[in-house]
């Protein structure tokens, strides 16, 4: 059974466009997936519900994608969102500890977000530059040889003055 579009979300242009180019093509749900993520950070259930019905597929497959693979999330991230590498060569180097401490500082657990919605903190695998453990992100920026000491700094610099 297919469901009926919702009223409630906007995709951008680009998004659309890109949907109308992948409709037909082999795979396409995946790949669409991907792009609502990028536009929205996560895949909000108003998002899920119009792919299945531009792409004429099940609502339940749907979901079956996106709790399959860890990388589609189903809530909001943080404004902020954080990422602190877990991958070896990062635990090796005691990247929990950056974990640890961020809860303290956020006030906030893994996967979860701040009351005021500006930071959320998640582990990942390898982010690529192990030579720089413990690594951590925020959004797009990378810091390497991150100790304890500098997350205060850090935190701070993103949160909204
Ligand atoms: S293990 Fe952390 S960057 Fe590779």
């Amino acid at each position: 059974m297919f469901v009926q579009a919702p009223e409630s979300i906007q995709f951008s242009s680009e998004l659309d466009d890109f949907i109308e180019e992948w409709k037909n093509r082999p795979g396409n749900l995946i790949m669409v997936l991907h792009r609502v993520q990028e536009e929205f950070g996560y895949i909000p259930r108003a998002a899920a519900i119009e792919v299945a019905h531009r792409l004429g597929v099940n609502l339940a497959k749907i979901y079956g994608v996106i709790t399959f693979y860890h990388f589609f999330k189903l809530t909001k991230p943080g404004r902020n969102k954080i990422q602190v590498c877990m991958g070896t060569a990062c635990y090796l180097k005691k990247g929990e500890d950056l974990i640890n401490e961020l809860e303290n500082i956020l006030g906030v657990g893994l996967n979860t977000v701040t009351d005021d919605g500006e930071f959320s903190m998640e582990a990942v695998r390898c982010v690529g530059c192990c030579g720089l453990a413990p690594v951590l992100m925020v959004g797009k920026d990378v810091f390497g040889k991150v100790t304890k000491a500098q997350l205060p700094e850090i935190v701070a610099k993103y949160r909204k003055a």
